[in-house]
């Protein structure tokens, strides 16, 4: 593999999809190629698990959604992933494995190491070089996201993920926070509180270290 792989993590509203655009911006304009890619849902099969995913009822027990993600995840892996880090370029995901350990496990309460184990069987060795982890408060998080679904008036046609209570997303804040400190080599936790501004300026610094590192390239 020649290309690098960076995954973007965190609660709804932390930011993310902002931080991702303007990294692709970045990159590109640095002349590295760069694909953007999601989970759930990229691919064909991965569109019609998000639809699934976010369409259901509440009552979707966790271990089936476990599942349907990890499927979602072996997929996404095989036709865009490693595909594109063989071609050498830059696969910035908005979301991967360590929402499953967040969201699943410490979310929904399945157990930890079995979460790890379904991951690392999904996952096929292809394991980013880096985490970008955004880091809110949810109720600050929350708020914005009921704000963007509002103005985009898809407040009723949104799917269950976003309907979860406070202390949920309290959890999963509190699961990604875990997640980063057994794993500081790959993971970087950033304030998303601040300006997108501010945010952005600290990624590109630290991305740009790992590029320079991991690609043996210099920054033209
Ligand atoms: P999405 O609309 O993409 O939300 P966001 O903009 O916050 O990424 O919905 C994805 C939802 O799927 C999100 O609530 C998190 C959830 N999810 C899991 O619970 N586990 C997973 O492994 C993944 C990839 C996503």
């Amino acid at each position: 593999m020649h290309g690098l792989f960076i995954t973007f993590e965190g609660i709804e509203g932390s930011g993310k999809s902002t931080q991702i655009k303007k990294l692709a911006k970045f990159l590109r304009q640095k002349g590295y190629h760069t694909v953007l890619t999601r989970e759930p849902g990229d691919g064909e099969i991965g569109a019609k698990l998000r639809e699934l995913l976010l369409s259901v009822s509440s009552s979707l027990d966790p271990l089936t959604e476990l599942f349907l993600l990890a499927a979602d995840r072996t997929r996404h892996v095989i036709e865009i992933i490693e595909p594109a880090l063989s071609e050498g370029s830059i696969v910035i995901s908005d979301r991967y494995a360590d929402s499953s350990v967040a969201y699943q496990g410490y979310g929904r309460g399945l157990d930890l190491d079995f979460v790890n184990v379904v991951n690392q069987t999904a996952m096929n060795n292809c394991i980013p070089a880096l985490t970008i982890v955004m880091d809110i408060n949810p109720e600050i998080s929350l708020k914005r996201s009921c704000l963007r679904l509002q103005q985009q008036s898809m407040f009723e046609a949104e799917g269950r993920f976003e309907k979860e209570d406070i202390f949920f997303h309290q959890r999963v804040r509190s699961g990604y926070l875990s997640i980063a400190k057994s794993d500081p080599e790959r993971c970087r936790v950033f304030d998303a509180s601040g300006t997108p501004e501010d945010i952005f300026s600290s990624i590109a610094e630290t991305v740009m270290k790992v590029v320079q590192n991991r690609m043996k390239v210099n920054i033209p």
